[in-house]
């Protein structure tokens, strides 16, 4: 770009919007996010079509100037102008740059619009796809942007926008910058790897042959601590009106792809000429069952902890959720249950309890071979909790009363708050934590309880508290890839009141007896390294039994989103309790295509002593 700088700074200078001299393709895509000539009418732009789409062409410069931060192909928006040119043509067009985006919380695409063919040259052009990670280096894997301060869940989230500060691109550090400076190209990726499921477009997530971090032993990418996997692309539809399978799954091998590097809905992507096809998946398709066992005894109880995604009584998944308990879980003797919903499910009226939906799940696991299991719950007030409308989704205890009981059970209404009373012991058994705090607005209230093992004569030989948990949701939350830096972590203060008030519920047992056993699990809504859960295991005293189980870190995940494979779920326990402790995480729904998954998220089994 040196020689042609001081020619882009006149050109700036000039009031018109009319640019009078002719730019190249780098010079327009220029070395930021946003076209130093947005806005303004071009000519003379010369190039060759690499490729064309239902509603346009793109266009790669023939005088290119070997700066990794400027983009050498542009999108050139125009159905009909598309129409009489062929791949190979060389052009010389004009027309309008503009910087377009159908959402403002995207990033904008930078195109040419209402293009006209100045000249028409050459033909039959070669066309060659950049391969990313030979011809081009590959991307970066941790970060995606200068404006995120090192890391994308920084708290406070949104303090800058790519569209207003559009730093200059650093293509080699910032997997955003990277996309950007590849806008509009013709790339290939090969050997690629899904990492996810297909969305309801078919769009793909992939990474190539390049390096890559976080790589888990299904070939996914688990997101760590300050790494969200800035090195993956997203495969949108394919440019010649076919459409991507949607059974492809996680950790399937594609055949190499070819396409033009895009941005839309929020994320940069790759529009593939032809639609994504499988060569190979993995095997087993699902995980063997746990290996975690009862000893039917306080020094080896098994604790099992699943959000069953909206379960009604007549919901389709029910049976499926049933034998997952009873065939991977190898029905453990104590479940924490997430989003239960009331007796007739969505239906939006003044039910609210779900002794149908739990009595109808409990008879499904004993039919599937499972242990006959006892229920607790407490009904939320109507319409209180979020969710689904009409759901009036709450946590819920599954046991096996043969071994666990209740202590002294005391159950609390709605809208009671339990207390820890000296013992330490609960008012109410069970009952939900602060349900009246502002915090909880919308959002599922903890159930704490207290139990006993139920000795061989009848006495009990061990007492521990739970607390189950489904914090608020992450809705809200802004693109990975999006306009906001850091991107918005929707929910994000919700959580921090929930977890500060449940950490300080626990502190106060923890306060009168170090030695209790507690264990808290459930759908946290967040990644342990993050605000919210890193306070929570501070002011708690509790320890991640990830951590304490020495659960590999890329093996910590419950869930696919986007990109990522990530942990929403989680177990945290008492020093007691943290003894000899396993864990596993049984990866039912994340290793399965769409069509066999019965939740968004894959439960867990720990096999824990609460013999305190
Ligand atoms: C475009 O190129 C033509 C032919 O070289 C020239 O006459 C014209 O002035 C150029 N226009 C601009 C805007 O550079
Ligand atoms: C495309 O070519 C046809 C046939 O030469 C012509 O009639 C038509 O106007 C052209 N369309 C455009 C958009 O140039
Ligand atoms: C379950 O029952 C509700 C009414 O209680 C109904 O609206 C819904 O469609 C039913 N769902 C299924 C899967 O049968
Ligand atoms: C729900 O079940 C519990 C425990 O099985 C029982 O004590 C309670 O009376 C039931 N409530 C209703 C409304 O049926
Ligand atoms: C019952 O079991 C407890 C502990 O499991 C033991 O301390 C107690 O002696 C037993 N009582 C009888 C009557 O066997
Ligand atoms: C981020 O903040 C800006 C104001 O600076 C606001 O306009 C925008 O809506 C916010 N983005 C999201 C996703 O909340």
């Amino acid at each position: 770009m040196v020689a042609s700088s001081l020619f882009v700074g006149v050109a700036s200078l000039v009031a018109s919007i009319t640019v009078s001299s002719a730019l190249t393709i780098a010079q327009i895509n220029g070395n930021k996010f946003v076209s130093p000539y947005n806005g303004q009418t071009v000519a003379n732009v010369s190039g060759i079509v690499t490729a064309k789409g239902p509603d346009g062409l793109w266009l790669r410069s023939t005088v290119p100037d070997y700066d990794d931060s400027t983009s050498e192909s542009v999108y050139v928006f125009g159905r009909a102008f598309a129409t009489n040119l062929t791949i190979g043509d060389a052009i010389t067009i004009g027309g309008k740059v503009q910087e377009y985006r159908s959402n403002k919380d995207y990033v904008h695409l930078t195109e040419i619009s209402s293009p006209v063919l100045q000249s028409k040259g050459s033909i039959g052009n070669r066309v060659k796809a950049l391969a990313i990670g030979k011809d081009t280096r590959g991307p970066p894997t941790e970060q995606f942007s200068s404006l995120d301060g090192g890391d994308v869940f920084t708290v406070p989230n949104n303090v800058s926008l790519i569209s207003v500060a559009n730093p200059v691109l650093e293509p080699h550090k910032y997997g955003m910058d990277f996309w950007e400076s590849l806008s509009g190209e013709l790339v290939t990726v090969r050997k690629p790897t899904a990492i996810a499921k297909p969305n309801n477009y078919g769009d793909t997530w992939v990474y190539g042959d390049w390096k890559v971090t976080g790589k888990n032993d299904r070939d996914g990418l688990t997101m760590t601590d300050k790494d969200a996997n800035p090195e993956t692309i997203i495969i949108g539809s394919p440019l010649d009106g076919t459409s991507n399978p949607p059974t492809t799954k996680l950790g399937d091998d594609l055949e190499e792809i070819t396409g033009v590097v895009s941005y839309a809905f929020g994320f940069y992507r790759i529009l593939p000429k032809t639609a994504i096809k499988v060569i190979k998946s993995q095997a087993p398709t699902l995980p063997s069952s746990t290996k975690l066992l009862s000893e039917g005894k306080c020094s080896g109880i098994t604790f099992g902890a699943y959000n069953v995604e909206n379960l009604a009584p007549n919901s389709s998944h029910l049976p499926t959720i049933a034998s997952h308990i009873v065939s991977y879980l190898t029905s453990p003797d104590f479940l924490f249950l997430q989003e239960i919903q009331d007796d007739n499910g969505p239906t939006n009226d003044a039910v609210v309890t779900a002794n149908l939906t739990l009595s109808t799940l409990t008879a499904a696991i004993s039919a599937a071979g499972g242990p006959d299991y006892a229920f607790t719950d407490i009904a939320p007030s109507d319409d209180q909790d979020g969710g689904q409308p009409g759901g009036n989704i709450r946590v819920a205890y599954f046991y096996k009363p043969s071994l666990i009981r209740l202590f002294k059970p005391n159950p609390g209404g709605s809208l009671d708050a339990n207390e820890v009373l000296s013992g330490p012991t609960l008012k109410f058994n069970p009952g939900r934590i602060d349900p009246t705090n502002e915090a909880w607005k919308a959002s599922r209230k903890p159930l704490v309880a207290e139990w006993e093992i139920v000795g061989k004569n009848g006495t009990g030989d061990g007492k521990f508290f739970t607390v189950n948990v489904h914090f608020g949701s992450k809705g809200g939350s802004s693109s990975m890839q999006g306009d906001a830096r850091p991107p918005v972590n929707g929910g994000v203060e919700d959580r921090q009141a929930q977890t500060e008030l449940t950490a300080n519920f626990i502190k106060s047992i923890l306060t009168l007896d170090k030695q209790a056993s507690i264990i808290t699990a459930g759908d946290f809504n967040e990644f342990a390294f993050v605000k919210p859960m890193t306070t929570y295991a501070q002011t708690s005293g509790l320890k991640d039994l990830d951590e304490v189980a020495g659960i590999k870190k890329l093996e910590r995940y419950t869930y696919l989103y986007d990109m990522n494979a990530q942990q929403l779920d989680h177990m945290y326990v008492s020093e007691a309790v943290a003894k000899k402790a396993k864990y596993e995480h049984v990866h039912v729904n994340s290793w399965t295509d769409t069509a066999g998954m019965v939740s968004d998220h894959d439960p867990s089994v720990a096999k824990l002593y609460v013999c305190g």
